[in-house]
């Protein structure tokens, strides 16, 4: 299938085009985000999104069933970059739920049938990740990738070390000290990718693991963080699932929240594709929300006035932004520590998002965020801090009337309300679980298959050598 995909620079000025077998973060020529792009008249491309239907009842099992059982890969046809299905790393990720919520939406003032909330959290590992992972980890195994590495506020790291277990790849990730839940810090530790608790936070990290990915090429790492265009291929499923359950119509709108605008520019994208193969009438509108903590996306569109303008949008509006970022020695802070990111690296695919979806940001308080969080848990099945800023930027836009409150809504819940329990418990209880953890006396590690995390100082020869790795070997003096 691969001679028909390409990866592409979305710089309209370069568009640069690589090889799918490339492994490649940004354009070799600008450093710009990549595509991955599709010769759609050399694929057999289905002329009705009904298509699709008939694989929903394959068991998991066989070979062929593993990719229909899938909820990412059941869609194939529309992410067709892999050479064939025995490429596909699938752990049976995608099958969520899609699950009207006439309960929350009384109490946001909605009428029944007008409010749904689409599950990611229902995934092997808990959260959306495991979408846009599966992708990624096919591509790994494609060009045969043997160790693979991502910086993470949690949710990515513990999706990668599930893969990368069951992928039998070494996983590797990056997380800042102190920074993730207990629920996301435990299941990688479990899964038992080599967990290096870097001295920073997550855009440390990323700045950590994508030099040590681009410019260390001796370590031999691959990068699933969502700057790998293949993982958002995965994301756009999500997209997939969410008309499948509606019969194929869009609803009015999608709102999702926003970290390192990974999944709203994969949402984009899926759109900006249904539409040019004629698979789709209407595409929905966008709302993207970022927690006040952590509002760049926010504080670009609405104060700035950042727009895509056609792939020529005013890179020096961004510029300026980060520089009295760190000129403040500014740092994100929220209580949703997965959206804890202030430099997201998709910002120009976020934008494009914006364009092709008609969308809007709006920012979400802590305070917002916990309260929604309640009410999802009360009147839904329960999500974590950061998908809850999904439910309070609806509210905030349904009372400024940008949404009206007969249109039709999906809220994604990109994680599982176990991934954060902390937070649930000192919302009820006032008590900070924790604190308490963090002062607690350690007991002596005992279990065989213990895997204990690594502090490491925000260095990059010390991170090299809490990898296993000797800096002077790979000409690091
Ligand atoms: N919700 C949850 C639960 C997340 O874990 C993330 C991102 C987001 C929303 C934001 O998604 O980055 O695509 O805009 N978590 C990443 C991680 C950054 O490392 O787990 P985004």
């Amino acid at each position: 299938m691969t001679s028909a995909a390409f990866q592409q620079c979305i710089n309209p000025d370069c568009a640069a085009t690589f090889d799918v077998g490339d492994t490649l973060v940004a354009c070799r020529r600008c450093g710009g985000l990549l595509d991955i792009r599709y010769d759609w008249k050399k694929l057999p491309v289905p002329k009705s999104m009904s298509f699709f239907e008939h694989r929903w009842a394959t068991k998991g099992t066989e070979a062929e069933g593993r990719a229909d059982f899938s909820g990412v890969w059941r869609f194939r046809e529309l992410l067709p970059f892999y050479r064939n299905e025995a490429d596909i790393v699938s752990i049976g990720e995608g099958r969520t739920v899609l699950q009207q919520a006439d309960l929350l939406a009384g109490q946001l003032g909605m009428k029944p049938g007008k409010l749904l909330l689409q599950y990611e959290g229902l995934n092997p590992s808990g959260s959306f990740k495991d979408n846009g992972m599966t992708a990624a980890f096919t591509h790994a195994r494609m060009v045969g990738a043997h160790r693979v590495a991502c910086a993470s506020t949690g949710n990515t790291s513990a999706s990668l070390a599930l893969f990368a277990s069951l992928a039998q790849m070494q996983g590797i990730v990056f997380i800042g000290s102190g920074k993730i839940s207990f629920g996301k810090l435990s299941q990688a530790l479990d899964y038992g990718a080599l967990t290096l608790q870097v001295n920073g936070d997550f855009d440390d990290c990323l700045r950590r693991i994508r030099q040590i990915a681009c410019d260390v090429p001796a370590l031999g790492i691959y990068l699933m963080n969502s700057v790998n265009p293949f993982r958002l291929e995965g994301q756009k499923s999500i997209m997939y699932r969410i008309l499948e359950a509606r019969d194929w119509q869009s609803p009015d709108w999608v709102v999702v929240p926003g970290g390192n605008l990974g999944n709203c520019s994969a949402f984009g994208k899926a759109f900006m594709e249904l539409k040019e193969l004629g698979l789709i009438k209407k595409i929905p509108r966008l709302a993207i929300i970022n927690a006040s903590g952590a509002n760049t996306l926010h504080e670009l569109v609405n104060h700035r006035n950042l727009q895509w303008a056609d792939g020529r949008f005013d890179a020096g509006i961004v510029q300026k932004h980060y520089a009295a970022l760190d000129e403040s020695n500014y740092h994100a802070h929220t209580v949703a520590s997965a959206i804890e990111i202030s430099r997201p690296v998709n910002l120009p695919k976020a934008l494009r998002a914006l364009a092709v979806m008609n969308g809007v940001v709006r920012q979400a308080s802590d305070e917002e965020i916990l309260e929604h969080r309640a009410m999802v848990a009360r009147w839904g099945f329960g999500c974590e801090p950061a998908s809850a800023a999904s439910v309070a930027g609806l509210h905030q836009l349904l009372e400024e009337q940008v949404i009206g409150r007969d249109e039709t809504v999906v809220c994604i819940l990109t994680g599982h309300e176990l991934k954060d329990p902390n937070a649930t418990v000192k919302y009820h209880t006032g008590i900070d679980m924790k604190s308490a953890q963090d002062s607690a006396p350690r007991g002596k590690v005992q279990g065989k298959l213990a895997n204990q995390p690594i502090p490491v100082e925000n260095d990059l020869k010390a991170i090299i050598r809490a990898m296993g790795d000797d800096p002077a070997r790979i000409g690091l003096n």
